[in-house]
This record gives C-alpha cells, sequence and structure tokens, in this order.
C-alpha cells in the first residue's frame, strides 16, 4: 500500500465532512422572503388538500424540493401561468417577475435556509387558483392563421386551443390603421395546464382588424368577446 502523506490524509478527511450538510451562503431565508413569495404564487395549489401533489407551507415541506423548485421556476414551469409579462395584461397573473425568479434560484443556491420562525408570515387565506374558463355571455372567435374581424369587437379573454407542448407563440392584433396591440404570449407551453386569460382591462378593436399567430400558424386560440347588446324590442302597438 502506497503511503500516503498526513496532508493527503487530511485532505480525504476533509471531504465528506463538507458534503454532509451544505453551507448556507444567502441572507435570504424561508421565514422572510419565501414563504411571502410562496403563499403569493404557489401555495393555493400546494397545501394540504390543494391540486399539487406536495404542500410549500412549510420550509420542512419546501427543503426537500428546493432543486427542483429552482429548475422549474427557471424553465418558468411553476406557477404554471404561461403567459409572459409585459405581454398584454391579465387578472390573477400568477406569473412570477425576474426578480422573484432571481430570489428563489438565489435562495436555493444559498443552501436554502429556513431563517427565524418569529418572521414567519400568517397563515394566508386559500382560494384554489382555477381555470376562470370563458367569461359569462362571451361569444368566442376562432384564431386560426390569420383571422380578420368582420365587426368591432371589445375583447375580454383568450384561451389556447390547440398548441404543442413547450410552444412559445404569440397572439398579436393589427388594427386597420396599423397599430398594433399583443394579445398574448403563451412560452412553455403545458397542456395540462391549459386556461383562459381574463384582460385585466377589456380591448376595443375595429371591424378589419387582423388577428394572427407569430410564428404564423403556430396554433389555434380562442378569443372571448363581449357578447352585442341585445337589441331594445318595443312592444307592439
Ligand atoms: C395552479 C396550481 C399550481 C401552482 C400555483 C403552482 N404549482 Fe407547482 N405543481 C402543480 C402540480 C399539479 C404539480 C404536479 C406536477 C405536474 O402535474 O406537472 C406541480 C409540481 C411542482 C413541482 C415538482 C416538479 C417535478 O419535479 O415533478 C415543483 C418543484 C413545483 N410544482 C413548484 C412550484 C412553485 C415553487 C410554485 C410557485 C412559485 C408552484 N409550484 C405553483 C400545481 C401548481
Amino acid at each position: 500500500m502506497p503511503r500516503r502523506s498526513a496532508l493527503a490524509w487530511i485532505a480525504l478527511l476533509a471531504v465528506p465532512a463538507l458534503h454532509a450538510h451544505e453551507y448556507i451562503t444567502t441572507k435570504i431565508t424561508f421565514a422572510q422572503e419565501i414563504s411571502r413569495l410562496f403563499n403569493k404564487k404557489c401555495v393555493t395549489c400546494h397545501r394540504e388538500g390543494g391540486s399539487a401533489p406536495f404542500a410549500l407551507t412549510t420550509w420542512e415541506e419546501a427543503r426537500p424540493w428546493a432543486k427542483a423548485i429552482k429548475e422549474e421556476v427557471l424553465e418558468r414551469r411553476m406557477p404554471p401561468w404561461s403567459a409572459v409579462k409585459g405581454f398584454g395584461e391579465f387578472k390573477g397573473d400568477m406569473g412570477l417577475t425576474m426578480e422573484e425568479v432571481k430570489l428563489i434560484a438565489d435562495w436555493v443556491e444559498g443552501g436554502a435556509p429556513a431563517g427565524k420562525d418569529i418572521y414567519l408570515p400568517k397563515a394566508p387565506k386559500l382560494a384554489d387558483a382555477k381555470d376562470p374558463g370563458a367569461p359569462r355571455g362571451a361569444v368566442e372567435i376562432a384564431v386560426t392563421g390569420a383571422t380578420s374581424l368582420a365587426a368591432p369587437a371589445r375583447i375580454l379573454a383568450i384561451r389556447p386551443k390547440k398548441l404543442d407542448r413547450g410552444a412559445s407563440v404569440q397572439v398579436i392584433a393589427t388594427r386597420p390603421d396599423g397599430s398594433i396591440e399583443p394579445l398574448i404570449w403563451i412560452n412553455n407551453h403545458q397542456p395540462g395546464f391549459t386556461r383562459t386569460y381574463h384582460l385585466a382591462k377589456p380591448l376595443s378593436l375595429p371591424a378589419g382588424t387582423r388577428i394572427e399567430t407569430a410564428p404564423p400558424g403556430a396554433g389555434a386560440f380562442a378569443l372571448y368577446k363581449a357578447a352585442a347588446p341585445k337589441p331594445i324590442v318595443k312592444p307592439a302597438e
């Protein structure tokens, strides 16, 4: 057996000690920042009785998932909100901002520390994050390839109808005067999480507006417009 120098032995012994636990290299903690962010964007599904298969309501629950959490948020698979920020504006936007993604990634990279319990927020009131479906009474306009509006329309919501898994597709409206309105940009489409995106404010588009996808013909969408007001029928005299 070859003789090892004292230094080599020390190096060998030091290795397992280094891996025994991860070093904490961040000031971001679950108790302060991460719990609040998870409460806002994750725990409607990731909780006891929620639609997700595991909870993220405590550090003990979240810690084993740290690596997966970082990956999912960087890949924009979680939370399952596929509309890219800044391209249209939607009600109940669940998407993470760049800062929020970085906060989570930095926390995980830094050893995912718990922090002190006294800083934990109060338990949030939870409503299930569900697909809201079509707005009540709305009329569907199918968008496949380029579609032209035959009549003026007040657009209320939009929903991917047929898109490939992982697809990144924009839907853009061009008014007859040439002005452009971004409707939605679905990035990294996850068919299992397809939902209807309700516009923050209704968008009025004139007749002759062209609606198309980029890349062209990349998928099918449904636009929902407000139903035309019912004509007032005068009683017969
Ligand atoms: C609308 C409900 C919903 C929301 C909101 C949500 N998730 Fe999920 N999540 C799920 C479901 C359902 C799964 C199960 C896997 C699947 O079906 O894709 C999952 C799976 C995961 C996984 C496991 C992925 C794997 O490795 O299999 C991680 C990690 C995760 N979510 C993290 C998060 C984080 C972090 C947030 C908030 C920033 C979040 N989720 C928000 C529903 C949700």
